[in-house]
This record gives C-alpha cells, structure tokens and sequence, in this order.
C-alpha cells in the first residue's frame, strides 16, 4: 500500500480545532507555582538580566517548563496533551500522522531520507535541495541522483523539478528507494507533486516533499494544494515560516503506507534535543489551533493584499512581479501568490542594494534578496498598512535615478555535473586535508560548496573538482559571493578526500 491521492478541505477535521492541548497542559503547570528542584537551572525564579528582561518581558523563564512525568508530556514519547495535539495538527493538515519539530525543517529533511534511505540506495533530488537535504544525504549513506538544476537564465533562480526528468532517471536506475522533491521553492514555485509522487510509487519509492514554505497551503482553496493531500509519504513545513509558531517550531506529517512512523520516531529521537522547548512546541499547537480555525479568513486577506501588491509592483517602472507568468515554464505546475518576488535589475540597482535600501531608507525587511530580485513574504499577519508601506517604499526607489545602466546578467552555472567518484556520506567521514583551491583540480571535495545566489551546489563532498567547477569557484570567489559549506567560506581552501 502507498499513500494516495485524497480530497480534504480545511472545513473537514472533525476533532475540536479550537483545542490547544499542549498549551493548556502548561498553563496548568504554570499557575500551581510548584517548588521546584528539577531542570531548568533557572527555576522560573532566578532573576533574568535586565538586558533580557528589555528584550522579551519577564514571563518567559517563568513559562519556560520542561517535561514532568504523566504532568507534561514528552516530545520523543507522547502519550498525552503533546499526543492530542500532535493528532490535532494531523487532522487540520490532512496527514495520518505528524510529529511536531523543534529543530525546524532541517531536522525534518534529515529523518526522512534516513526513514526511508539506507547506505547504498539512491534518492532522486533536484540538485537545488536544501542544504538539510545534503545533511540527510550524509548521514543514512544514500546515494544522490539529481535532477539538473533547472533554471531560465535570464531570470536566475532554480524553478521546479519536471516529471519528465524524473521519469527518466527512474528509467537509468534501479535501486530508488525515495524521491526528495522541495515544493514550493524559496521563491514560491511549485512542482507537479501529484504525478510525481505517482512515478515513485510506481517504483515502490517513498515521495518525500520539503514543504519549508508551504505550510499554510492546506487552508485556502484558493492556494496550490498541499503535498500532504497530493499522495506524499512526508512532508516537512516550516510552520514558523508561513504561520505563528516561534522559530524552530516546524512539522513532519506522515501518510500510512511506505513509512513506518515508529522508526521516523527512532530517527527523530536520535537527532532531536532530548530536551525539547515546551515554549516552541507550545507555540506549534497555537499555531495549528490559529490556523484551522481563522486562517481560512486571514489567508483570504493574505492574498488580497498580495494581488493587490503584485498588480501595483508591475505598473511600477523599471520593476515586476512574477506569479503566474512562469508557470508551466520548466517544470513549475503552479505559484504560491503570497510570495512577491520583485524584479529590480532595471533600476541599475542590484537585488542586494534594493534590500538595502529597504532596510535602511523605509524601515522594511524583505524575506531575502539574490543579484536581480527581492523576495516579500505576505503572511496572516500582513494588514492594509504593511503592504502600503511597501508598495510606497517600492515606488519611491523605482523612481529614483541610480545613475547605473540596467543590471543585466544570466547566470552561466556550469553544464555539467562534477564526475561522483565516491557517496557524499563516504567522502564526508573519509580522512581529508586541506588544499588551496588553485590546487584542488582533480581531488575529491569532501564539503559541500553552495554560492547564494542561485543555492545550487556546485560541488558536494564525494565529486571531483573539473576544470568547469573550479574556473566557476575562481570566477564566484573574485566577486565575493557569499558561499555555504565550506570551512573556509572564503574560500581561499577547500577540504579534499586524502587518497594516498
Ligand atoms: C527549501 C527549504 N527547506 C528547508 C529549510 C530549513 O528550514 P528550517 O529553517 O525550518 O530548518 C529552508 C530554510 O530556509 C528552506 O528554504
């Protein structure tokens, strides 16, 4: 059996989505003033610096409970209000189990290749994965096949992952365990999951979806459907991304069929702290509370406001705004519109300096920026006001002269991908050293090298350094881009695989 297709609205979990069983449990807890000598150190009671007590008020230690035994329930064994919760979010999400998570998505695309992964198999990826993606890579052995990052170079950031590839790297390989697929992106596109996950099946491969930033899709029907209800094994959301909950308070749902849960547990237990913030797990039942029971309403504000600030972006000179323009362009089967991912380059200014710009002259961040574009989130907790004030901050610096010409450039990555001599897990743990990067022709890397933009990596541990991918690192080095992975970020070395 493997997870299917299912019809589900926001409208039909039957449990009471108005319930916050974990929160109350520590309301509970909070107000008996117990004495305590247990864990936390701080004991609710130690006075907090003065600084802290600036930053986030006085209450935060005091509520700062950690788990007591049949009284405060355990995040690696639920068995009560953590439990309740935790079906309650699965019931509001559509998913026939979901484990709340406190080291974000991260740990989320680390559990569910090792779930399903072991050393040796392969997982088809887009190239364009999150760097928790390669975490999970390293760690259950498996071996990667990717999809070619897919990206229009006029336009310059990774797009969506086409089923047609993936059906022919299913046709190349034989020992798929798994398909990791992220959707939607950071710049809101998103993949045909359905037909994916269709594909893998097909295979008996798992259908594992990062869904960072898509946890809000469930609750709007206006809204791409989430990969949960599209025949998904897991998927990871940020809850803390697109909804209320506090940093770090995250979600991995399960549907029955490829996953055995208990062992996602196991996996979960080994990477996760064993003491978990009940303040952020608080925050995550909140969040779900919120969310099933008005989101539907604020979603619908949500994208009123995007609509609203998207048509105003595009009559702005020298800017736009993508949405749907792109879709069923290179694999893109549909756009999140309450991502803004606002051209700028025609202003001769860069995606960075705009960014900038906001910051500093009108008092706005923006999600992120790459060379030509700045991307806004609009979540539930945009008003009428945010979103004039950044319609207004947009149009003053469209009209202001830069004095530069048009930013123009197309990304020219490298055609190919670096020759894989060993695993990412076996180069990642073999013993290496370290070389300048002039002279890392011909080794194995053994750290992955990630340039922003585009965050594709270029090399990742176990491929060996080509002339391409080197002249490429020089090339990126010489204009100071910022690089993830390596040690040496400036990237002055680099770690290779000792061979001899
Ligand atoms: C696509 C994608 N996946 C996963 C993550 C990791 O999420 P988290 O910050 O919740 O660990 C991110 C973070 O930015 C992301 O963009």
């Amino acid at each position: 059996m493997v997870a299917t297709r299912r019809e589900f609205t926001y409208m039909q979990p039957a449990l009471d989505q108005a319930q916050t069983p974990f929160l109350d449990s520590l309301l509970v807890e909070k107000h008996r003033w117990q004495t305590s000598f247990h864990m936390p150190g701080h004991k609710g009671t130690l006075e907090p610096d003065p600084k802290l007590v600036d930053y986030w008020g006085g209450n935060i230690h005091p509520a700062d409970l950690v788990e007591i035994n049949g009284i405060i329930d355990y995040l690696h064994a639920p068995k009560g209000a953590l439990k309740a919760a935790q079906e309650l979010a699965a019931r509001a999400y559509g998913a026939d189990y979901t484990f709340f998570l406190v080291n974000g998505s991260t740990v989320g695309n680390i559990t569910s290749i090792m779930a399903t992964c072991g050393r040796g198999d392969e997982v088809i990826m887009p190239r364009a994965s999150h760097r928790s993606v390669y975490g999970g890579v390293v760690l259950s052995g498996a071996t990667p096949v990717y999809v070619a990052p897919d990206y229009i170079a006029e336009v310059g950031f990774p797009l969506a992952t086409d089923p047609a590839a993936v059906t022919q790297l299913l046709a190349q390989h034989q020992h798929v365990k798994a398909i990791h697929v992220t959707s939607p992106n950071y710049y809101g596109y998103l993949s045909d999951v359905a037909q994916i996950a269709e594909l893998a099946h097909a295979h008996q491969a798992a259908m594992l979806v990062d869904e960072a930033h898509g946890s809000h899709l469930a609750f709007h029907e206006a809204l791409p459907a989430s990969a949960v209800q599209l025949g998904a094994d897991m998927v990871i959301q940020s809850t803390h991304k697109t909804q209320s909950a506090l940093t770090q308070g995250s979600m991995l749902h399960c549907n029955d069929g490829l996953v055995n849960v208990a062992r996602v547990a196991q996996i979960l237990a080994l990477l996760q702290t064993s003491s978990p913030s009940s303040i952020i797990l608080a925050s995550i039942d909140a969040a779900r509370q919120f969310t099933a029971t008005r989101g539907n309403e604020l979603l619908q504000q949500a994208l009123q406001l995007a609509q609203y600030a998207r048509e105003a972006i595009r009559d702005m000179q020298n800017l736009w705004c993508y949405g749907e323009d792109l879709v069923g362009q290179k694999g893109i089967y549909a756009y999140d519109p309450t991502k803004l991912v606002i051209r700028v380059n025609e202003t001769g200014w860069s995606g960075f300096e705009v960014y900038n710009k906001l910051r500093y002259e009108h008092g706005i961040d923006a999600e992120f920026a790459d060379l030509k574009h700045v991307i806004c989130s609009v979540t539930m907790g945009d008003t009428e006001l945010s979103i004039l004030k950044l319609i207004n901050a947009l149009r003053a610096i469209s009209q202001e002269d830069s004095g530069k010409p048009v930013l123009n450039y197309a990304f020219a990555l490298p055609t190919t991908l670096p020759e894989m001599v060993m695993s990412p897990s076996d180069a990642y743990f073999a013993p290496a050293k370290t070389v300048s990067l002039e002279q890392s022709l011909g080794e194995i890397c053994a750290e992955n090298i990630i340039p922003y933009p585009p965050g594709i990596p270029i090399i990742v541990p176990g491929e060996r350094v080509q002339r391409e991918h080197l002249d490429y690192l020089l090339y990126i080095r010489s204009k100071g881009s910022g690089v993830v992975g390596p040690e040496d970020r400036s990237l002055s070395t680099l770690r290779v695989v000792t061979t001899s």
